[in-house]
């Protein structure tokens, strides 16, 4: 891997892990969202089914760990202590972007560790839309099977891209790559954000090159700003952490965006980006989302041990299972379809951007 790649790996761990990185005053919006109680729920705890199904794989509970890792000894690790806890509860992963793979294929290694600690799991390759303009599929399918990946994710990032102090960003003609990329492509191809969430302008130009499925990555989790202002000022790169900290909190937030992709599409749909609680997965698929995924409060505990991870969730798969008995709800499909209130800055957005929700506005 070039050192650049390998430091600025290294830097995203080491800052995600230390720093307060995440959304400071915007929201994922999972507090507009209110599900209708019920004391009547007619169904008991034993009975409940979180199995689901997403791009024709089986998933015991909605929900996928997002793309964080890989590159690196401590991504190793910290890939194995993922997948291992995915393997257990039967969930969806994400690896990190594949860039360090493709730049020197001896790191295959930090990523192949997730297939061997997770024989079973639907699990995606991950690149970055700059990788889109290196390298054809041919190239891509090699770390797509090395990998044993299921799905292959491309992330967009243009707020990244453009407050990296090194970077040289070029966003023209990344649309048409896509097409070409999924057109080749022998695997699903899902495409996400990182933070500032996906438009329905943009869902639908994606859905007119034949996307597979979207992840949304929204606004109010990690904020990729905040982690470019913390590099900035490490490297003496004032400037750049200003015009980062003034775009900390930009973006789409979660739940808009979620409502935004869902209003155009019927396109298979993750929500992600601070998705927190087992509650705000439950929200998320109410609002039209398939599944849901988490990559911060999953970093910590992967750089301990997969117990912790495990531990996590854990936790959110029991905060799913109570939401689902509060609502009366038996199966997934069934939480799917409960009714809902919107209220606050989400009822304003959907108002304002004349969305469609399935809830009276
Ligand atoms: C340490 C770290 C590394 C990440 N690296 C990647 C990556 O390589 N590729 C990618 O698509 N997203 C990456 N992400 C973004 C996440 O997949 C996710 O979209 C985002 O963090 C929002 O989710 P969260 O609020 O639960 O963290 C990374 C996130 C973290 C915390």
């Amino acid at each position: 891997m070039s050192s650049e790649t390998s430091r600025r790996k290294n830097d995203h761990i080491r800052i995600c892990s230390e720093k307060p990185v995440e959304a400071r005053n915007v929201k994922p919006g999972f507090g507009d969202v209110h599900l209708i109680h019920r004391c009547l729920p007619e169904v008991n705890p034993d009975e409940l089914d979180l199995s689901t199904e997403f791009l024709g794989f089986e998933f015991k509970a909605p929900i996928v760990i997002s793309a964080m890792t890989g590159g690196t000894s401590k991504a190793a690790e910290i890939n194995a202590n993922l997948a291992k806890a995915a393997e257990e509860h039967g969930i969806g992963m994400c690896l990190g972007s594949g860039r360090a793979f493709l730049e020197k294929p001896s790191l295959a290694y930090s990523f192949k560790v997730a297939r061997e600690n997770a024989p079973s799991i639907f699990i995606s390759a991950n690149i970055g839309f700059q990788e889109l303009f290196r390298y054809s599929w041919s190239s891509l399918r090699r770390l797509v099977e090395s990998i044993g990946a299921d799905a292959l994710t491309v992330h967009l990032n243009p707020l990244q891209e453009l407050l990296q102090y090194e970077g040289a960003p070029r966003f023209r003609g990344i649309l048409e790559r896509l097409r070409r990329l999924i057109e080749d492509s022998e695997v699903p191809v899902i495409v996400k954000e990182t933070g500032s969430g996906i438009s329905m302008e943009d869902a639908r130009l994606l859905s007119s090159i034949g996307v597979d499925a979207i992840e949304v990555a929204g606004a109010g989790g990690t904020s990729w700003a905040s982690v470019e202002y913390y590099r900035s000022l490490e490297a003496g790169e004032a400037e750049k952490a200003r015009l980062a900290e003034t775009f900390w909190d930009w973006g789409i937030p979660t739940v808009s965006s979620i409502i935004e992709v869902r209003s155009i599409t019927d396109a298979p749909l993750i929500a992600s980006g601070g998705v927190r609680s087992g509650l705000d997965v439950a929200k998320a698929l109410v609002l039209g989302a398939d599944l849901a995924g988490l990559a911060l409060p999953l970093l910590k505990p992967a750089m301990e041990s997969w117990r912790d991870v495990s531990a996590v969730l854990g936790r959110i798969c029991e905060e799913l299972r109570l939401a689902m008995v509060l609502t009366g709800s038996k199966t997934i499909s069934e939480l799917k379809e409960k009714p809902y209130i919107l209220t606050g800055f989400t009822r304003d957005w959907v108002k304002s951007r004349g969305l469609k929700v399935r809830c009276k506005i």
